[in-house]
């Protein structure tokens, strides 16, 4: 089973870079984070306020373990906290080609600062804080993210352009690849 998981810091671009890679490389598309919500019928932030954290790490690590389940090539994005847990870091090295996606974190305050979708982690206000919120989740993660990659993609040095294609790339390199349906 080929699948390939983006992994990487909140806000550097996962979901969009994934769906479009898919495109490309005519896999298919999942979001983790999306599938939590759907199971929990709400969104992250509410999970997070009412059931906490641990319920919502509980709730990744099934969809990611069932996600990695699919007989089809599936680009997988994960959410940004995935690789904190072993069982996790352990699926992931096992039956996916790991791509950390990297990008600067300055943007990625400017990113997070004004997007619809909040972060329970990373609250909102003042970029300047967002930013050294981020640097710090960074630094606690930087060697999990390290550990788990096959792949580190700078966005911020080589563009989304050439990630999507990079990405693709893996995709169709990770050995299920057929290019017919009918293989499956
Ligand atoms: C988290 C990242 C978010 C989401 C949740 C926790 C994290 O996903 O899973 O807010 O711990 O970094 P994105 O990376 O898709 O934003």
């Amino acid at each position: 089973m080929g699948h390939v998981a983006l992994v990487g810091m909140m806000g550097v671009g996962k979901s969009s870079l994934a769906r479009k890679a898919a495109r490309l490389g005519r896999a298919l598309f999942r979001d983790s984070d999306a599938v939590v919500s759907q199971r929990m019928s709400k969104p992250i932030a509410d999970i997070f306020a009412e059931d906490g954290e641990e319920a919502f790490r509980e709730m990744e690590h099934k969809v990611l373990s069932d996600l990695l389940e699919h007989h089809e090539p599936t680009i997988i994005s994960t959410g940004g906290g995935a690789v904190l847990r072993e069982d996790n870091r352990l699926l992931l090295n096992h039956r996916a080609t790991v791509v950390w996606l990297q990008g600067d974190i300055s943007a990625i305050a400017r990113r997070l600062a004004n997007s619809p979708n909040p972060r329970p982690l990373v609250p909102r206000g003042d970029v300047s804080e967002m930013e050294a919120t981020l640097s710090r989740l960074l630094a606690e993660r930087r060697h999990l993210y390290e550990a788990v990659a096959d792949i580190a993609l700078d966005v911020s040095e080589i563009g989304q352009a050439a990630a999507v294609e990079a990405v693709a790339g893996a995709i169709r390199d990770s050995g299920s690849f057929c290019g017919s349906p009918s293989n499956h």
